[in-house]
């Protein structure tokens, strides 16, 4: 059995990163990284300053839901204070460590489901819930927040386990929550670096995404609609291509894979 207990310590000694996680606020047990995330904020945290905690008791998720977090999975928060320009791409920040942690961490491929999931073998193991305040340019802050289903037995909530699976149940085996956090914390500071020295992370965002090409149903708003997934775009919106030939550019949704 992997010892998975998590600790500030253990997360931060010798943390190769510059800033992202050199400060950690850890609690065993908090209603929501994100809420906390906000406090550390109106506290003055600095940029980089993650949060993160064993537990959820009130863990939100897109589109107002409710995000269950357990024992056993990760749920952690990152304080930025980006341009108003990367904000499209904190998305792809985010997904793109998911994608590459658990594959450095577990060998397991991931796949990204457009606009904030990660997929493993077609089901949910990871959700982004991206929360910003922004004045006119100015950015108040941003604050990324990452679920993981890490250690958890899916059979023991009935309520998600037709769409929704954990790194153990995939391995048939537990994973360590520390390197998984050790590593998203490396991965989210080298691609949020990489934007602002111009690099684009676009590409490997758009070829990570099983959504391009597929038959979808997306739930936007009020409106619902059934179309080809054509592409994406570097702003992060996605363009429906409608069986009368006709395009939609989607900025934010629920994606439902038809095929
Ligand atoms: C989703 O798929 O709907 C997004 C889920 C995001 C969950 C994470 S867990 C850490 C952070 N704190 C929260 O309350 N939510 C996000």
């Amino acid at each position: 059995m992997v010892k998975d207990s998590l600790s500030l310590e253990a997360i931060t000694s010798n943390l190769e990163t510059r800033f992202i996680g050199q400060r950690v606020i850890y609690h065993s047990r908090v209603t929501s990284t994100n809420e906390l995330a906000k406090q550390a904020v109106r506290q003055g945290a600095v940029e980089g300053t993650a949060v993160i905690a064993d537990e959820q008791t009130a863990g939100r998720g897109r589109l107002e839901r409710v995000w269950l977090s357990p024992k056993g999975s990760i749920s952690l928060s990152i304080i930025l204070y980006p341009g108003v320009t990367y904000l499209p791409s904190l998305i792809m920040v985010a997904s793109l460590a998911v994608v590459r942690s658990i594959e450095a961490v577990t060998g397991l491929k991931s796949q990204l489901k457009w606009p904030n999931d990660v997929l493993v073998n077609g089901k949910k193991v990871c959700g982004i819930l991206i929360e910003n305040s922004v004045r006119g340019n100015i950015v108040n802050y941003a604050i990324i927040g990452i679920g993981v289903n890490v250690n958890l037995r899916l059979s023991d909530f009935p309520e998600i386990l037709p769409t929704a699976t954990s790194l153990s149940d995939e391995l048939g085996r537990e994973v360590s929550r520390l390197e998984i956090i050790r590593r998203l914390l490396v991965e989210i500071e080298k691609s949020y670096l990489a934007l602002s020295a111009g690099e684009s992370i676009y590409e490997e965002w758009r070829d990570s995404l099983v959504t391009l090409g597929r038959k979808v149903h997306i739930k936007s708003g009020d409106n619902d609609y059934e179309g080809i997934a054509e592409s994406v775009a570097s702003d992060g919106s996605l363009s429906l291509r409608h069986p009368d030939g006709s395009l939609t550019k989607i900025v934010a949704g629920d994606v439902t894979l038809c095929d």
